[in-house]
């Protein structure tokens, strides 16, 4: 396809080293898209006449056809995906394929395949992160009520309810969502005409190529059209920052799994075994999917240093641009499948829960704030007043609900029996109805917004 100007042909190391069609090859159906919108404005421009244009268009078809059913062979004196389809469509029609070329080089033609194969990516995922927001919602909505131990430093701070704490994964979701359509309205612009790097000297109808590619608009700038990589590089971030919270999730489910929490128990369909030890259930998959997003983390790397120091416009090393984009999409969709499937059938063990948020004296908050509302002690006071029942909880060996009033009178007189209202966990979730707060009724009501919100 360029070998005017050569008497020799490439080293075998050099088609090696350049050919990208064993990974670009996934590619096809974006490059024979991108190749009739380009034919039918030829077509319509005069550029090309109608005979050859249509023979071209036939012969697009037939090839799509024929990769759907067989797949490509590949060979690596084609180099990529883009000399594979047009070399198949000149031993198909003749010497008609060479006009398809015109006004258009693998520049523009590559960064609109990509850009088409990432807007369908993005697609997908966004998919991806709507059945996982589903899942979370229906076990939020059947747990808007159950109570678990609300953490920081991993010490039992304060009792919060399951639905809460599963909703706080919806809101991440809901982000990561929205950085995905974000990230699609700004590269839903077509670079196609913007031909190796200056635009080109016939009249094409960029318009025309956009509209038919689903593009919102062409892009404005043609040397910035063929070395722009932002809308793979905002894709991989994104892809990073959902894999980011899916791996926080995966290692709670790690830790809830185990032995001494025993918060939850994994139904076989999502656990491993040892070959060793036969009692052994492992949470493999969380395992997997905490591991990944580094993985997705390590895409948006890679892709993020070769780009960083490409002078204009563009150079090959760009054709390293798509391993990551496949690699962190095949992950992230496998990663979001785990995780939805594991979230609809986990067992939440409520007893083990509840025990454990009535445990570390959990509403020892509870009670300072009483004594600031019904006793109308300074909080900082309350503070240190709580801290002594705390401390006299724990040398009798009782949890705080459990203290006589005798101990607490003794601690301080402004204390009555009413405070035993605000001690126990349930009364602690069911008080915390402050706006985006953990009480049941508050999260039933986050619950049937988000419900509206995903449709
Ligand atoms: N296979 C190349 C890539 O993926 C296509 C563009 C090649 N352009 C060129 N002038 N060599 O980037």
């Amino acid at each position: 396809m360029w070998g005017g100007r050569f008497a020799d042909g490439p080293s075998a190391v050099m088609r090696e080293i350049n050919a990208s069609i064993p990974f670009d090859k996934r590619l096809w159906r974006q490059d024979i898209a991108g190749s009739k919108a380009h034919a039918r404005m030829l077509k319509a421009q005069g550029i090309v006449g109608a005979e050859d244009a249509d023979r071209i268009l036939e012969g697009l078809d037939a090839i799509e056809k024929e990769y759907e059913a067989g797949g490509l062979v590949e060979n690596l004196a084609l180099e990529d995906i883009h000399m594979h389809v047009e070399a198949r469509l000149a031993e198909l029609i003749g010497p008609a394929a060479g006009r398809l070329h015109t006004a258009r080089s693998r520049n523009d033609q590559v960064a609109i395949d990509f850009r088409l194969w990432v807007r369908d990516a993005v697609d997908a995922i966004d998919a991806g992160l709507a059945a996982f927001q589903r899942a979370l919602l229906t076990r939020a909505e059947e747990h808007a009520a159950t109570i678990m131990p609300g953490f920081t430093h991993l010490q039992v701070a304060q009792p919060v309810t399951l639905g809460h704490h599963l909703m706080a994964y919806f809101e991440m979701a809901k982000r990561d969502r929205s950085r995905f359509a974000d990230a699609r309205a700004r590269m839903n612009e077509s670079p196609l005409g913007a031909a190796a790097l200056a635009g080109t000297s016939f009249q094409l109808d960029r318009e025309a190529t956009a509209t038919a590619l689903g593009f919102a608009r062409p892009t404005a700038n043609s040397l910035d059209s063929v070395s722009d990589r932002d809308f793979a590089l905002e894709f991989l971030s994104a892809a990073a920052m959902t894999g980011l919270h899916l791996s926080r999730l995966a290692e709670e489910i790690v830790i809830w799994a185990s032995q001494p929490y025993g918060f939850i128990s994994l139904p076989d369909a999502f656990s491993t075994g040892s070959s060793i030890m036969p009692q052994k259930r492992n949470p493999d998959a969380a395992e997997l999917v905490r591991g990944h997003s580094g993985r997705l983390l390590g895409a948006f790397q890679a892709l993020a240093v070769t780009m960083k120091g490409l002078p204009l416009a563009y150079s090959k090393d760009m054709q390293d641009d798509k391993e990551p984009a496949f690699q962190a999409y095949d992950t992230l969709a496998l990663c979001l499948a785990a995780m939805t499937g594991m979230v609809e059938t986990l067992t939440f063990n409520t007893d083990r829960m509840r025990a454990a948020a009535a445990g570390g004296f959990s509403t020892a908050t509870d009670l300072a704030d009483w004594l600031v509302r019904v006793a109308g002690v300074p909080f900082r006071e309350a503070h240190h007043i709580t801290g002594r029942a705390v401390k006299a909880a724990e040398d009798a060996g009782v949890p705080l609900p459990d203290l006589p009033l005798a101990t607490l009178t003794a601690i301080d007189a402004r204390i009555d029996d009413r405070v035993y209202e605000v001690l126990s966990v349930e009364a602690s979730v069911a008080s915390r109805t402050s706006f985006g707060g953990t009480a049941p009724d508050g999260v039933r009501a986050r619950i049937a917004d988000a419900r509206r919100e995903i449709g």
